[in-house]
């Protein structure tokens, strides 16, 4: 098997045993957030290129170097959503969703691809849970947005969690800092790493999120963003400190916190586990109140998150997950077809009554083909011959011999309490 066709570096093939695993993820997410008004949205895999590089930012890592773009046939350029918050507020402004009582609440599961360097908990694609309240600026919404995030994060047993937040006010505030800071790193240009000096004219707070040593020394006396806010986005911050007090959310206020998209304005959040190595971001988000406006709709404001569900599952307690019951093991005790089709309206049968089942589909002998049903553990096996069924209670060791067919069959097994 040496010429055997490997998987792209960075991606994982998702197998049955994993499957409940992640259904349980989305899972919790969905009664969660369906319970609190969200309810989910799916937006295609690609969109058109711009609308990551106008939101997401030309100078962030991952309009960059992260993106998967191509070009269709008639030489347009599109992207694999590397991210899901610019797809929805497309999909809010394309559908008119203003026009609903606002705020609107959307969420979804869905995969981003991003060309990042694979390592664990960090692939090219990846799922994320994520919630969007879009069309309304009320401290209240970021607050709840979070409780929720820390609701579920809980729930699903993630441990180690802390919550840094901090608030990057409106963009003329951001602009005036960025030249402070950007100031501020020219007067020790030579202490900078290569990147941070690369970055420093389009991204320089991409610089508190360096672990160069000089660059670490630099930034410990670089001035911060918190003390440039204007008075309104210093009330919003501090009234959502404030909810997330009373909720009895605990958080740490972080003025270096950093997020890698450009669209988030006011608040920024981001969960860490300690239970997580050097990819220790569980979940974070923010709000958005220019994002609708960059891509070319009305100033409408946003505030959400996303959490990555491969992350979810490093970080949570492992749960043994109960096994998938087949309640009826249909065994044929020959090949003639009126056996196999005897043995296959039953399946249908039970199936149409509700009552999982299986047939044997693998030409097993009839000694086989008990040991299959066993392996399975099959409460019921019936032994199908021709006309005559011959069904076995593995509980009790009774048996019947049922002549009148399937529609008989399932009239024991609902007389025993099933389908
Ligand atoms: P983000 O911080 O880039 O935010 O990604 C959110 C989460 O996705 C991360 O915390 C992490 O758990 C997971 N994640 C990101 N990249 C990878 C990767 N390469 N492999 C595995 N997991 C990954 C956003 O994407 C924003 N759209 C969040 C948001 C929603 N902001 C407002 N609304």
């Amino acid at each position: 098997m040496s010429d055997l066709i490997r998987p792209p570096r960075g991606t994982f093939d998702i197998l049955p045993e994993q499957a409940p695993m992640r259904r349980a993820v989305v899972e919790t997410a969905r009664a969660t957030l369906e319970d609190a008004g969200y309810r989910r949205i799916e937006t295609p895999a690609f969109e058109v290129t711009e609308l990551f590089t106008r939101t997401v930012g030309e100078a962030t890592d991952i309009v960059q170097k992260e993106m998967y773009t191509f070009n269709d046939g008639k030489g347009r350029s599109l992207t694999l959503r590397p991210e899901v918050t610019a797809p929805v507020m497309r999909a809010y402004l394309d559908h008119g969703m203003h026009k609903l009582p606002q705020p609107v609440r959307l969420w979804y599961a869905s995969s981003c691809w991003r060309y990042e360097r694979a390592q664990k908990g960090r692939y090219r694609q990846f799922w994320q849970i994520g919630a969007e309240a879009i069309g309304s600026d009320d401290p209240a919404v970021d607050a709840e947005s979070i409780a929720l995030l820390a609701g579920i994060l809980s729930e699903l047993g993630v441990g180690g969690l802390e919550l840094r937040i901090a608030s990057l006010g409106d963009p003329a505030a951001r602009e005036a800092y960025r030249e402070v800071l950007r100031d501020h790193l020219r007067a020790s240009e030579g202490e900078l790493s290569d990147e941070v000096r690369s970055r420093l004219e389009t991204n320089p707070m991409r610089a508190f999120d360096s672990d160069h040593e000089g660059t670490r020394e630099v930034m410990k006396s670089a001035p911060l963003l918190a003390d440039f806010l204007g008075e309104e986005d210093r009330e919003h911050f501090a009234e959502v400190l404030g909810l997330l007090d009373a909720a009895g959310i605990a958080y740490e206020v972080d003025p270096t916190l950093v997020r890698g998209l450009d669209y988030y304005t006011r608040t920024v959040f981001e969960f860490t586990s300690a239970a997580l190595g050097a990819q220790s971001g569980v979940g974070g988000g923010g709000r958005y109140d220019g994002l609708a406006g960059q891509i070319g709709g009305p100033a409408v404001p946003g505030m959400g998150w996303a959490a990555g569900v491969e992350r979810i599952l490093l970080a949570a307690e492992e749960r043994p997950e109960p096994e998938p019951v087949t309640t009826l093991y249909v065994a044929t005790a020959d090949e003639s077809p009126a056996t196999r089709r005897a043995a296959f309206a039953l399946v249908c049968e039970a199936r149409r009554a509700g009552i999982t089942a299986q047939m044997e589909l693998a030409g097993r002998s009839l000694k086989g083909q008990r040991k299959q049903s066993d392996r399975i553990g099959a409460r019921f096996t019936a032994i199908v011959e021709g006309e005559t069924i011959v069904l076995e209670d593995r509980e009790d060791g009774e048996s019947w011999d049922e002549e009148s067919r399937s529609a008989a069959v399932a009239s024991v097994l609902r007389e025993r309490g099933l389908g």
